[in-house]
């Protein structure tokens, strides 16, 4: 559309970006070895191997079960939403501490959703386009993701839904209001992830209109059967969304933890995710037995991390990575312990010594990667 500003910022997140991103083709998956091969390897092909190898292990998601709850809950009530009558719809909040992991799951998740709308478009490196009327060819973009600002009010929230599309964001607020109910027709949103939702609190001078706002995009979302879903950690004392009656009314939440390691089961559930951890890395760990991960390690690695997933991915990552340089091919105790992890693992760790680690049961669960 013509009244689009062309948007070329390579690192800010937008329609043009959003596309670029979800045409990426992760990092091939390397060729397994035996120990005995890797060690006869010619230097020169053992590091190109090594560094195809660190490539990948970088790029990995891990599966986590919760998570993939959380993300079929969306599915489940973006589809009722888009096939549900018009009007104001369910909202999802996806919520959970600080850095246990959150953005990259739904971020993951409305990847594969955009990639699934836009169908065969996704080929081409120009977005998909479509005509809304005769004469006229908009983008097609079908997934909005928002990182709020900390200075979110109902303008630079419009605003920025505004600018991902590339379109003017001066003007008065109804006006801009209006224009963003063009873009949702226009481009044929059909998601708008807000993320870092908490940001959004309820003693901010214009939180009132901030609330009003985000029903109006709910609403105006809903009549063409979108959906809106907040990203963030839950604050029930001063968090904006969760605390007011009419929107908790529509809130569909999942709350996401980190993982704990208190009582049997809440060992198993992390042992359960190692295990699916290791499904990804053994294969390139070629002297490592099975459980390494899952039974061996697994109180030492919820020491260093307590269990949050930045740390433990960080921690499995780098100890994959340095098992191939020092040609030992398994990760030891002492790998695990060399690793630098952020600076809340550091200080809880140091809080955990003495204490005694939690104990892994006997490891029989089944995971799907
Ligand atoms: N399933 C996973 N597998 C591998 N790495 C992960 C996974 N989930 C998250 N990470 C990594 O952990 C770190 C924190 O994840 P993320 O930013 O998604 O957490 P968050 O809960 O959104 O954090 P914040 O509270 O800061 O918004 C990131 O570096 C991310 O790449
Ligand atoms: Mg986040």
């Amino acid at each position: 559309m013509n009244a689009r500003r062309p948007v070329n910022t390579e690192s800010v997140l937008n329609a043009t970006t959003w596309h670029r991103e979800a045409r990426k083709t992760p990092a091939a998956r390397p060729p397994v070895h035996t120990v005995h091969d890797l060690r006869a390897m010619p230097q020169r092909v053992l590091t190109r191997y090594i560094r195809d190898r660190d490539a990948w292990i970088k790029n990995l998601v891990f599966p986590w079960a919760a998570g993939n709850e959380a993300v079929s809950m969306i599915a489940q009530v973006v589809d009722e939403n888009q096939y549900g009558p018009p009007g104001a719809k369910e909202i999802v909040a996806i919520t959970a501490p600080f850095t246990a992991g959150k953005s990259t799951l739904v971020r993951g998740w409305a990847n594969g959703y955009y990639r699934e709308l836009i169908g065969a478009a996704i080929q081409s490196a120009a977005q998909p386009t479509w005509r809304p009327r005769p004469g006229v060819e908009a983008v097609h973009a079908p997934v909005v993701w928002i990182d709020l600002g900390s200075a979110s009010k109902q303008r630079t929230l419009t605003m920025q839904i505004l600018d991902y599309f590339g379109y003017p964001i001066s003007g008065r607020i109804p006006d801009l209001i209006v224009r963003f109910s063009h873009v949702v027709a226009n481009h044929q949103v059909r998601l708008i992830i807000v993320d870092d939702i908490h940001l959004l609190k309820v003693d901010q001078r214009d939180s009132r209109q901030v609330l009003d706002h985000l029903k109006h995009i709910n609403t105006v979302l809903g009549q063409q059967g979108g959906s809106l879903v907040f990203v963030g950690k839950k604050d029930n004392k001063d968090g904006l969304v969760f605390n007011d009656p009419q929107l908790a009314g529509r809130l569909q939440l999942n709350e996401l933890h980190t993982f704990a390691a208190d009582t049997p089961s809440q060992v198993a559930e992390w042992q359960t995710f190692l295990h699916g951890a290791e499904h990804m890395l053994l294969p390139y760990l070629p002297a490592a037995s099975p459980g390494l991960l899952a039974s061996t390690h697994a109180p030492r690695i919820w020491r260093r991390t307590q269990g949050f997933i930045g740390d433990t991915a960080k921690l499995l990552k780098r100890a994959t990575i340095q098992a191939a340089l020092d040609g030992s091919w398994t990760i030891t105790a002492g790998h695990l312990d060399a690793q630098r992890l952020s600076f809340r693992a550091t200080t809880r760790e140091q809080a955990l010594r003495g204490r005694r680690a939690p104990a892994p049961v006997e490891h029989n669960v089944e995971v799907s990667a």
